[in-house]
Formats: C-alpha cells, structure tokens, sequence
C-alpha cells in the first residue's frame, strides 16, 4: 500500500479529506481493512468548515483524556459543541489517533503498543446506493457524512442527528433525541442532566433528572403556536425565530434559526450546562467572551438533586450554593471543587448512639418514608434509630405522628421557590459527638470551660490586631476621602449601617442591589449596598471617583461610599417622588402632561450628559423607568450610571432584573455586536412608550379586567409604534390624562420614541439628537414601524382572554403583519 502524508490534505475549497490508507501508519497491525477504511485525521489536522467557523479537532483536557470534538475555531475560548467520544475517551495522546469512515459509520481508533483499539464508533451509515461517502464540517457546525461522487449528495449521516449537549441554529430537536450535559467543567462524559422533546404529547421541551429514576424538573410549557406557554421571553425582538414543526406527533420537530443583525451573523448556543440548567449564550466580539443571556431553572436550587444526597441549596447564592449540613462530609470532594455537587454528603457510618440534629423547616424530596401515629418523640427517634437506612425523622408535637425518612434525601432548601415537595421541620441523625453542645459529661464540661477561655483570650488577640488594622485602614481612608480630584465622602461600613437603621427600610431592589433610606447629618439619603460586587477595591474606587464626577441636573449626584473588605455601598441623593416606574402601574399615581413633557425632555439630556459630555463617554446599559428618579418637583433624575462598568457585564443580570418589565433590551445586546449609545437610545424609547401611555409595555390588557395576575401577557410596544408611525399617537396616550395634553407635544414624544426603538442603530438618532427633537428646535419626521417589533405581533395571539376593546385591533393588526411578510 503506498503511503502518502503529503495528499493528506483537505482541499481548501471543500473541506474533505481524501482516501490514505492505514495501514501505512502502523504495518505491524493492521487496524481496519485497507481497502475499505478512509482515513479522515489524524491529530496534526483539523477539518475546519468552509468559512472557518467551526472545526472539528482533538482536545485534551486537564485530566489527560482526549476528545475529538467540533469546536469553534473562530474564538479564543476554547467551547466544544459536540464530543464524538464522550463516554470513551483516547487512554493515549492524540497523535496515536486516527478518525476513519469504515465499515459504513465512523471510527475512531487509537494505537497502544503497536495494538490498534477501536476507541468510538458512530451509527452505521449504510446506503446501498451510495459507493463512496465523503465527510465535511458545514459552516453551522453540523458534521455530515454524504455521498462522494454527488456534490449535491444527500445526507445519509449528521452530527446534529446525535447531538451532545449543545443546540444551535438549524439543528432539529426531534422525538428520542436528547442532549445530555457534562459531568463538569472537564468532563464531557454524561451528566445526569438532559434535554428532550417531553413525551408522550412532544408539546414542550423538558429539562431531566436521570440517575435510576427520571424526574422533570423543569418544561417550557405547551407550545402555543409561536412560542412555549412558560416561556414569554420567545417574544422578545431577539435575532431567533423559533419553528416547531408537527408538535403534538411523533414527526415533531423543534429548533430555531437566527436573523441577521446589521452584516452579520452572531455566535448563539443553547447549552445543557452541567449544573443541569439550560442556558443560551451569545458570543460579543466586543468583549471577547460568552454572554449568558437566559437560563432555567432560574434558581440552581430548582435544578433536581442539584446538591446530591443530604445536601442543602442555599438559593440566591451563585458560587457554593450547596453545603454539607454539620456533623456531614462531602462524598466527592474533587467534584464539589469543580462545582459538581451531586455527589452529596454523608454522614459518619451509623451506631446505636447517633443524635439527631435539627435542620428545621426545609423543603425536600425523600426516597422512603414510615409514618407511625401515637408516638412520642422518643419513640420516633428510636424507631429511626432501629434502621441504618433511617437517615432522619420529623415529628408533629399536636398529632403525636412521627415520620421517619429513609435512602436519599434530595432537594433539601429553605425557600419556597425551592424544588423539594414535602416541607417538614426536619431532623437529621448524625453520628454520636459530631455536635459539640450535644456532648454530655463532666470532663467533656471542665474541656468545653478550658476551650471556651482559650477561644475568648484568641478572640481577644484576633480583634485587637483586627482593630489596629482597621485603625491604619480608617486613617488611610481618611486621608484618600480628602482626595482632591473628587468631592465623595468615604463612609465606613458602620457609619452606613447606623444610617440606615440597620438596613431596615428598603426602598427597592434593582439590578445590582438593594436600596435603602437612611439618613446622614440630617438628610436623607439612599443607599444602595451592591449584591456582587466585581473587581478589587482600587478598580472600585476608580470607577467610583468617575462616576463622582459626572454631575448633571438630570443625574442623581452620587455623595459618597464605603468600600471596606467585602462591602461596595453607594450613597446618593434621596428622590423624595421615587421612581417613574411607581406612576405606570395599574392604580399607580397618575402625572400631568406637563409632568410628563418634562421628565421625558429631562431624562434625554441627562443621557445625553452621559453619552456626550462626560469626559469618557459612559454607557447606562439599564435605562427603564426604576431608573428614572424623581425629584421634590418632579423633575427627572437617571440614576444607576456607571454601575454596568462596576459588576462587569453580566448582561445575564441585566436581564434577570427586567423580569415582568422586559422589553427595553436593543436587539444588539443578544447579537454580540459591540454596544454603542444607541442601544441607551432604543431602552429610551421603549420608556418613552410607557410615559406615553402610562403603563407597562408588558402587561394585561388594559381593559382586560384581569389586572396583571394572569400569564396573559401583552406587548404593548409594537401596537403602539404602528399606532404611531400611522398617525394616530392620541390612540397610544394615556386614558387618564383625560384627554389634557398638548397634541404637538404628545406627537412629538411619539415620533421620538419609535425612531429611538428603530432595528438599526443607525437610524436612531443619538440622544443630543432627541433632545432636540423634543425640544422642536428640529423637525421630526414619521418614522416607520420597526420590523422586528412588528414581526413579534403575530405572536400576539396568545392573548385571548376577556372581551377588551383592543382585541379586534390586535387581531387586525397580526392580520396586517402577515399581508407584508417582514423579512429581515
Ligand atoms: C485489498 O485489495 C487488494 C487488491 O485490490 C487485494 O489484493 C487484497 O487482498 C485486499 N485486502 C483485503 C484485506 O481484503
Ligand atoms: C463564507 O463567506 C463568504 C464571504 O463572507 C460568503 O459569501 C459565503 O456565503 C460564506 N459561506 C458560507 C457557507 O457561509
Ligand atoms: C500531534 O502529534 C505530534 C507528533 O506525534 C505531537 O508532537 C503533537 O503534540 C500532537 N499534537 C496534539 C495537538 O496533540
Ligand atoms: C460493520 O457494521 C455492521 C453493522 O453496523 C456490524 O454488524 C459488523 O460487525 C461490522 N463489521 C466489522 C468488520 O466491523
Ligand atoms: C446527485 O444527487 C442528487 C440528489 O440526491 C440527484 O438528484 C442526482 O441525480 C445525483 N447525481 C448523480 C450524478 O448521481
Ligand atoms: C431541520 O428541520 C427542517 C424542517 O423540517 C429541515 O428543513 C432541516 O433540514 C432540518 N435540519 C437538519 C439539520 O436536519
Ligand atoms: C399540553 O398539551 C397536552 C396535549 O395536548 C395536554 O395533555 C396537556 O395537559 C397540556 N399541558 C398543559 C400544561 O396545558
Ligand atoms: C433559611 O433561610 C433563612 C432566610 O430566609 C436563613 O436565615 C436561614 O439561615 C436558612 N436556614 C438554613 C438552615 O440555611
């Protein structure tokens, strides 16, 4: 057999790799018959896609197991789409390795002492009609296997057909297919985790717990027609356009295309993360890095068995949500490091002389449970006590009725928005002494006296070298607070905390914390103490001293802040009118044209101030109405600037915070492309939309009767731009103003607001701009609706309920919307 390394190579155009025959690698073992096996790579090539999106690769991971997998090949990070032997990875590194089509299915094969193994196999791809099969990466990532001598081939094999944990655009999520996470961050092998079309209806996509049992733990709900009933964010303007076709059969089939944003296609991937949520991702070559734009569960606590066996989820926390309860041990350290916690906790063997230790009122899911009636507390314990599968018990002191739990106790929370079913107050049996106040005896007392003054007299030490520091560090802060180049006062946590009384009065909770009232030297104030506060404190106090600075009529004046170990507070002036947000709700205050004129005129040349006039040009990010401020005479106020740079982007959170008042996001967030000012602009807009109409751009119909509680939500947004760009603006205006407006104005505000939320960038004025639209020192021409809002209003049809005056518009308008086919 000739051998020939230099024709192993892919053609540029069409990336297939040509016939070379094995046994040239290795003669001394043949490994698949020569004359029917077509060498594809070997680790020193890659097939790479045609526009080099995408190419399929060995990788090794830390673990020393290797992996021939499709990755991108245009980014840095390196992010592994499928893994062709996940369950079976190379034992040797990968330039022993070599990918063949033999015997009609790919194979993968790997050299061990001169000993040639059969490391994966794909399905057979046998095609009697069909002599040759060539192999090629397409630019959407699918790997395909078709016909060699058609170009026009059909596809009789696809990866997409097999996918690992990762679906992307053009894949088809069909019946008995699922993507299946990683075990962790390293290990592509199976999780427990998966995602499938959920049976027997194949309506929804579900989320599972696979381990023995299967537990769905989360679905998107039945499709509707446009989107998942769960699921309302599918309305949004994003760049997707979902297709389900034939749900509710066994033909059905589910996935999802992108529009183009501008010239470009962005990077996008739904992923079944290990952590057994699902999340979608987008790639920014602004940034360089995946953005995580939705995931669910929302809370990791609602994710099955998330913290194994006897493990307790801490919702609300991002990083170590799961604990070992005391007198417990984590089972798999190594995973619990790398952020795997299905391993669990367990306790020290069992004896006769194990405790029982209080968790107290938690949710939970248990294995097994005996209930006995007309016991006492002690009883119950023994009867526990009796069984070495008997993990804890809990006893209702009014009914005398013990329950005692026994296997596998998952899902233990204390949130109601946890995921465990049975709420209890719960005890644990833990292992004799683990519970140092359990300990009984004289000796174990005089011990606990000794240790006790030990741990006073350290405790003492600790605190006074803590205090001298805290002195150094009270005095460096004092000096760095006479800084000149900002007037900021530098609060100590303390200070704060004795102004706020103890944090006791919220104001509210915005999208990087929670806010209070407090008071200092006899003014009012808000202060907002930071939830995850990014970076050190130097890049803090910088960010800080620019923010200090900027001050405008229409920016909230920042006073002061603490910066001290953990803690990132911000001081600012207190609003005493609150924010816009609380004028726009049902039953809400109601404010005057004039009020309303102002505050629109005001918050643009406060974002204005920000885009145009600061020395560094600063993004909000976050313009909504919880944004804007009012103050003692109802002008506008922008607060929250700044802050975006402070976290990092994670726009995830940014998001997160427009639950129930989505819709302000420009279309360039999800694309990837860089953000500019304008996307400021179209959040504007979309908050001008709701000054306009005095309400929420999501929420039940007006008239619907059915005040916000039903899942009926309406996107008020595109009805009111086409309403608008049709000249009808006194359509869209809000009822209670009664009819007291000025008409120019009013138009004015509305021409304003739908070019502000055009599609392109470019054909949003910039805020300076706006301010002079409103002001009318320009003139303001009719804009036209925008498409990707319009293309959403057939999927209004969910909104059904109730006979509200606006029904037969809507269902006029989805009319109109299918007649002109928006194609983007
Ligand atoms: C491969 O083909 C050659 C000639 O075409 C033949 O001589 C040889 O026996 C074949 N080898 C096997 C293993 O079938
Ligand atoms: C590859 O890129 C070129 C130029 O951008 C484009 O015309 C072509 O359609 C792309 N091919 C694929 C398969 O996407
Ligand atoms: C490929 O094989 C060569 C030679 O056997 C080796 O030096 C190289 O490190 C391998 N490359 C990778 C990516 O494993
Ligand atoms: C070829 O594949 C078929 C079906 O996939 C299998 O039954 C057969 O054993 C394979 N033959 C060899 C030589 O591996
Ligand atoms: C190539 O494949 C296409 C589609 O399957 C088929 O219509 C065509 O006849 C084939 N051409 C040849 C030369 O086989
Ligand atoms: C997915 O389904 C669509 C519609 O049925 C079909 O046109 C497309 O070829 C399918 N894609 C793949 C990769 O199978
Ligand atoms: C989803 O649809 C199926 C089949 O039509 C139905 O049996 C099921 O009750 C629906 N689920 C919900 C939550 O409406
Ligand atoms: C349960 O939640 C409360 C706050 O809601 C917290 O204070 C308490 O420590 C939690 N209990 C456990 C066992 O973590």
């Amino acid at each position: 057999m000739q051998y020939n390394h230099t024709s192993n190579i892919m053609s540029p155009i069409i990336t297939t790799i040509f016939l070379i025959l094995a046994t040239s690698f290795h003669p001394s073992t043949p490994c698949l018959d020569p004359n029917t096996s077509k060498l594809i790579l070997t680790n020193t090539t890659s097939l790479s896609s045609p526009n080099n999106t995408f190419k399929l690769s060995f990788f090794t991971t830390k673990h020393s197991k290797s992996y021939l997998a499709i990755s991108y090949s245009s980014i840095q990070t390196p992010t592994y789409i499928w893994v062709a032997n996940r369950q079976t990875p190379l034992t040797q590194t990968p330039d022993q390795s070599f990918l063949f089509i033999s015997n009609n299915s790919l194979t993968l094969t790997q050299y061990e002492n001169d000993k040639c193994d059969v490391v994966w196999t794909s399905s057979s791809f046998f095609n009697p009609g069909i002599k040759d099969t060539k192999l090629t990466l397409l630019e959407n990532g699918n790997l395909v296997v078709t016909d060699g001598e058609n170009e026009s081939g059909v596809v009789i094999w696809q990866s997409f057909d097999d996918p690992t944990d990762t679906f992307l655009p053009g894949m088809n999520l069909t019946v008995g297919q699922t993507l299946t996470c990683w075990k962790s961050q390293n290990d592509p092998s199976m999780g427990k985790y998966s995602l499938r079309l959920r049976p027997p209806d194949y309506g929804e996509v579900e989320l599972l717990f696979t381990d023995g049992e299967e537990k769905s733990y989360w679905s998107t709900g039945n499709w509707t027609g446009n989107i998942f009933a769960n699921v309302p964010e599918m309305t949004l303007p994003y760049i997707y356009k979902f297709y389900f076709e034939n749900p509710f059969t066994k033909t059905a089939s589910f996935g999802f295309t992108e529009n183009m944003v501008g010239q470009t296609k962005p990077l996008t991937r739904f992923t079944v993360d290990f952590s057994g949520q699902v999340k979608q991702f987008t790639w920014s070559t602004q940034t360089e890095s995946w953005n995580m734009f939705w995931s669910q569960p929302e809370s990791k606590c609602r994710v099955y068995g998330v913290c194994g066996d006897l493990g307790f989820c801490k919702s609300g926390v991002n990083v170590g949500y799961c604990e070992c309860l005391d007198g417990f041990e984590v089972v798999d350290g190594d995973g619990w490091v790398a952020g795997d916690y299905s391993g669990g906790c367990r306790r020290e063997g069992c004896g006769k002389g194990d405790e029982f230790e209080v968790v107290g009122d938690v949710t939970f899911d248990y294995e097994k449970m005996g209930t006995f009636s007309g016991v006492g507390r002690s009883e119950c314990e023994r009867r526990c006590l009796g069984d070495c599968a008997c993990v804890g018990i809990s006893y209702n002191v009014k009914t005398s009725s013990c329950k005692n739990y026994f296997g596998k106790i998952l899902n233990m929370g204390n949130s109601s928005s946890d995921i465990g079913i049975s709420q209890e107050f719960l005890s644990v049996r833990v292992s004799r002494g683990v519970n140092g106040k359990k300990i009984g005896g004289k000796v174990v007392v005089l011990i606990s006296v000794v240790s006790c003054l030990v741990a006073v007299l350290l405790l003492a030490v600790v605190g006074l070298v803590f205090y001298r520091k805290k002195m150094v560090r009270r005095k460096k802060l004092e000096e760095e607070s006479v800084f000149p180049v900002t007037n900021l006062k530098v609060f100590t946590y303390k200070e704060l905390e004795t102004a706020t009384n103890g944090f006791s009065d919220q104001l509210g909770h915005g999208g990087f914390g929670a806010v209070f009232s407090g008071n200092v030297d006899s003014t009012l104030v808000a202060v907002k103490r930071l939830d995850r506060p990014g970076g050190g404190e130097k890049e803090f106090r910088a960010e800080v001293c620019t923010i200090g600075n900027i001050q405008h009529v229409n920016l909230v004046r920042l006073r002061g802040f603490c910066s001290e170990e953990s803690h990132r507070l911000l001081v600012y002036d207190y609003m005493p009118n609150g924010p816009l947000s609380s004028y726009l709700k049902t039953g809400g205050r109601n404010l005057d044209w004039d009020a309303r004129f102002r505050i629109a005129i005001g918050t643009a040349r406060g974002i204005a101030y920000l885009h145009e006039e600061c020395r560094n040009c600063i993004l909000h990010c976050d313009i909504k109405p919880e944004n804007i401020l009012l103050d003692e005479d109802y002008s506008a106020k922008v607060s929250d600037f700044g802050l975006a740079k402070l976290i990092g982007r994670d726009f995830s959170r940014v998001l997160a915070t427009m639950r129930g008042t989505w819709g302000y996001v420009a279309p360039e967030w999800i694309s990837g492309v860089a953000i500019t000012t304008k996307a400021d602009v179209y959040s504007y807009g979309m908050t001008l939309l709701e000054l306009l109409g005095g309400r929420r751009n999501v929420e039940g119909p007006p008239d619907g009767g059915n005040g916000g509680e039903s899942n009926d939500k309406w996107f008020f947004p595109p009805w009111a731009a086409r309403r608008i760009s049709e000249g009808d603006v006194a359509a869209v205006v809000d009822e209670r103003l009664g009819g007291e407006y000025n008409m120019e104005e009013v138009v004015r505000v509305g021409l304003v607001a739908v070019w502000c939320i055009q599609d392109e960038e470019v054909s949003r004025p910039t805020m300076g701009m706006v301010v002079k639209m409103l002001e009318g020192v320009v003139e303001v021409e009719v804009p036209p609706p925008p498409k990707l809002l319009q293309a959403l209003v057939s999927g209004e049809s969910f909104h059904g309920v109730g006979g509200n005056s606006r029904n037969d518009t809507l269902s006029h308008v989805s009319v109109d919307s299918k007649d002109s086919q928006f194609a983007i």
